[in-house]
């Protein structure tokens, strides 16, 4: 499975999406932060905006959403016709019948837990989910330092998904850069979010392919 490089726009300029979003055409998907100023002490945009989004790119979007009552607000983003929808593990009271619901609107369904959050109740049900996120810092800003630790989760994630043959995509967002792509990619990460450290280079393009080829070799390690 190959690394896919997903950008995070929380680093773009807000009100500059779409000059921004063609400084990243050759990104494998767009990460989108949704944040409501409850789950985390961070508020961004919601659906209207999402919905523009769709209108103003061909990339596929993954929508990371870090709102309270998950249940109730996550279908919507879904019914939009993204590629992916991301929700708390932290704020779903049923996540297997939430990402059942996801789904069945026609969207992957992303399971995120935080750095302090335990992944049991996640790898009991993989096949459940399209892809499992990793927080990598605690959520809420962009611009922080990833945290060495949470690889220790990226790698027991990583192990139960070989043992049972998933599909299931292994997420890390928060901090990854160049210099640590490759390790989070050994440990068994195979998609990236990369907010500052693509947003901050001049040529994105380049940074992006950078962090493609480093996360490859880490992943060459992992296998
Ligand atoms: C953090 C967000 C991340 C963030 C990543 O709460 O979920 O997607 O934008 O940004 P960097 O890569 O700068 O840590
Ligand atoms: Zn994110």
């Amino acid at each position: 499975m190959s690394a896919h490089i997903h950008p995070s726009i929380l680093s773009a300029d807000f009100v500059n999406f779409e000059r921004d979003f063609a400084t990243i055409s050759t990104a494998d998907s767009i990460h989108v932060d949704v944040m409501d100023g409850h789950f985390v002490p961070n508020l961004t945009f919601g659906l209207p905006m999402v919905r523009r989004m769709q209108e103003i790119t061909k990339l596929p979007l993954d929508i990371h959403l870090m709102i309270d009552r998950a249940d109730e607000q996550a279908l919507p983003y879904a019914e939009l016709g993204v590629d992916s929808v991301t929700f708390h593990a932290e704020a779903s009271e049923d996540i297997i019948k939430l990402a059942r619901r996801i789904r069945a609107a026609g969207a992957k369904a992303g399971v995120a837990v935080k750095p302090g959050t335990p992944l049991d109740e996640v790898l009991g049900s993989l096949n459940e989910f399209d892809m499992v996120l990793v927080m990598t810092v605690e959520p809420g800003f962009g611009g922080q330092s990833l945290i060495e630790s949470t690889l220790e989760k990226v790698a027991q994630a990583a192990k139960e998904i070989t043992r049972i043959g998933s599909a299931v995509r292994l997420q890390v967002d928060g901090g990854i850069d160049l210099t640590n792509i490759e390790r989070a990619a050994a440990h068994g990460a195979d998609t990236f979010v990369a907010g500052s450290a693509v947003f901050s280079a001049v040529d994105r393009a380049q940074r992006i392919q950078e962090l493609r080829l480093l996360a490859n070799r880490g992943r060459h390690q992992a296998e």
